[in-house]
């Protein structure tokens, strides 16, 4: 037989893709973490119900969103109808309940731009951050979570470049790299941007889902269920669609003008949101519009040296993708 070009290409990705997915398989958390994670939210709900009338907790971040690999912090968020305490003050409060319940090493962040108190629980030895009042971020994990059930790709992609970024400590927002939340952005509007496309823009397709956190308005078609067969006639591997999410970083992505918009489930530019200089801190170096809070770019954080990290960072997995002889072990060495 005669082989096409991109017939050498498949053959290329046929060996990596096995790696990368007993790399992936090996980050699930295994269902006896997952039990425990309920056994500990279960413990902190009525806590929480006996101890404060009206508060009501709600789970997000990695462990609401599908994007939890093993191990990682459980995010919970306060939701409290109180308008004459400031979100440090319900922080405190929340840190007395949870010290009256003798967990461990409880610290109230209540400086931080968003308040959160953080412990450990004895029994189970999780880590759990605790904020207040902070909706939006409920919902977004929602939308990250219902795009994770269109297409098992997204989850696997995710993964992978999740783990990558902690490795090559590249998910970093304080030293000015990217969150976890920003990645799986990226994952997603590259999902969107395949052709055939891999996954579907859920916020301009007719809602089924519709709240209002504060002032924003959060719409989206959330029957995901429905969708199941949507990607299904792109054929591509976890490790064909990680090599181009590299490629695509490190050198098809338009730094200069181009944002990122999961919203539109397309680009935007730079100009028409009005991301083109610095504003106090904000540099807008690399932009990742947020879905719902559209005037939030996730890339504000990178700053001209860190920008340059993280570009580096994308070009060598890239270069390993292609060219090393065991590419899944040289992707993932710690920085
Ligand atoms: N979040 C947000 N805006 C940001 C960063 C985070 O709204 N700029 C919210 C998102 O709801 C996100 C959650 O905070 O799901 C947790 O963020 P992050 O720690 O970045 O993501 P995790 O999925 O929890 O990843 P990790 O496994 O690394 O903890
Ligand atoms: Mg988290």
């Amino acid at each position: 037989t005669i082989l096409m070009k991109g017939d050498v290409k498949r053959q290329e990705f046929e060996a990596l893709n096995p790696l990368l997915l007993s790399v992936y398989k090996k980050l699930i958390p295994p269902p006896e973490e997952v039990l425990k994670q309920r056994k500990f939210l279960t413990h902190l709900d009525r806590l929480v119900s006996r101890d404060w009338g009206g508060a009501k907790l709600f789970l997000f971040g990695s462990c609401a969103n599908d994007f939890g690999v093993c191990n990682s912090d459980i995010d919970v968020c306060l939701s409290v109808d109180d308008e004459h305490s400031s979100k440090a003050e319900l922080v405190m409060k929340m840190a007395g309940i949870l010290r009256s319940d003798n967990m461990q090493n409880i610290q109230a962040l209540t400086h931080a731009r968003v308040p959160i108190v953080k412990f450990t629980d004895p029994d189970t030895g999780i880590n759990c951050d605790i904020c207040v009042n902070n909706m939006l971020a409920v919902v977004n994990s929602k939308l990250l979570h219902d795009y994770s059930q269109v297409d098992p790709r997204l989850r696997q992609l995710a993964f992978l470049v999740k783990h990558w970024a902690k490795q090559r400590q590249v998910n970093e927002t304080y030293r000015g790299t990217l969150s976890s939340y920003a990645y799986v952005l990226m994952c997603i509007h590259f999902l969107q941007q395949r052709r055939p496309a891999i996954l579907p823009c859920l916020q301009s397709m007719q809602p089924t889902y519709e709240v209002t956190v504060g002032k924003i308005k959060c719409a989206y078609f959330d029957k995901v269920n429905t969708l199941r067969n949507f990607g299904c006639s792109n054929k591509e591997t976890v490790g064909e669609l990680l090599t181009h999410f590299f490629d695509y970083w490190a050198s098809c992505h338009d730094y200069t003008r181009s944002v990122i918009s999961v919203r539109t489930g397309g680009y935007l530019s730079k100009d028409e949101k009005d991301w083109t200089r610095r504003i106090g801190n904000e540099r807008h170096l690399i932009c990742i519009e947020d879905p719902f809070e559209i005037t939030h770019d996730l890339g504000r954080v990178v700053d001209r040296n860190s920008i340059r990290v993280l570009r580096d960072e994308f070009k060598r997995a890239a270069k390993i993708l292609h060219q090393d002889s065991n590419p899944a072990t040289a992707l993932f060495e710690p920085f």
